[in-house]
């Protein structure tokens, strides 16, 4: 296609046709490393904690077998679809905050993998936003079933609700997005918890991974970028299978 494009009379259009070319090759190649780097995680790591989970945690479930509850955004979902676990491990802990301080709250957990890795840390609570009642009775299985001595956290539930309609816990809060459903409605279950911190002057930081639209967040003036430690920045730009922005709540913006 790239070769045939070179002889074309009409240069604007190869160079059309060649951009498309490049940009699909590119696409192809970040998603051959990011499904290495699953399978790498899967063999090397995975195989480790699913002997603690009730239902394993991996694979995928696409957006026509979720079957939501109760849901107006049901047409906005994607995939479930796991987060790697070193890569939530490395963002918890560069983000050097005393997690007594903070709620961890995990919009569209799934069966609940990224739940129990934030409750090994001392969250004052960990919760699950989840729409679908298959993956939201896993994630509770998980949670009910997960060996106690690992969980320093004891407030973990999966929450069964769609996202917009989960209620804001009181004090700060770490939100986590593994990309659920379309950016707008990320913007606006971020809103409501900016509007809620506004209020009750908290923190919050957001956790955005595998972001498709990364500027949108970056757009609103009560949202800065949080810096990340140099060793953290190494890792994922290495071994993460997507890219992560991670943003705080400017306290004093209304
Ligand atoms: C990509 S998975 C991420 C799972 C988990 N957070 C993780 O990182 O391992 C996204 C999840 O969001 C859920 N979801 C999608 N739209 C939702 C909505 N409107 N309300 C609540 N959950 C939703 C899906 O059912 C799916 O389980």
């Amino acid at each position: 296609m790239f070769f045939a494009s070179k002889r074309m009379p009409n240069y604007r259009h190869s160079e059309g046709t060649r951009g498309q070319y490049f940009r699909r090759l590119w696409e192809l190649m970040r998603h051959i490393r990011a499904m290495s780097l699953y399978h790498t995680y899967s063999l090397l790591w995975d195989r480790k904690f699913e002997g603690m989970e009730q239902i394993a945690t991996r694979g995928t479930v696409f957006p026509d077998q979720l079957s939501p509850v109760n849901s107006a955004h049901a047409n906005l979902t994607y995939e479930y679809g796991p987060s790697p676990r070193p890569v939530v491990e490395w963002l918890l802990k560069a983000l050097k905050v005393d997690f007594s301080q903070y709620s961890f709250v995990d919009i569209g957990s799934g069966r609940g993998r990224v739940l129990l890795t934030a409750a090994t840390k001392p969250f004052k609570q960990v919760h699950g936003v989840e729409f679908c009642s298959v993956l939201h009775e896993q994630a509770s299985r998980n949670i009910a079933g997960y060996p106690g001595e690992r969980l320093q956290c004891r407030d973990v539930q999966s929450i069964l609700c769609d996202a917009l309609d989960y209620e804001v816990p009181e004090g700060n809060c770490v939100l986590y997005f593994f990309n659920p459903f379309d950016v707008q409605l990320v913007e606006r279950v971020v809103t409501k918890f900016l509007d809620s911190a506004a209020r009750n002057g908290n923190r919050v930081i957001v956790i955005y991974y595998n972001s498709k639209v990364p500027e949108l967040l970056s757009g609103d003036r009560r949202l800065a970028f949080r810096p990340l430690s140099k060793l953290c920045r190494l890792r994922l730009k290495l071994f993460s299978p997507h890219p992560v922005q991670v943003y705080e709540r400017v306290v004093g913006e209304a």
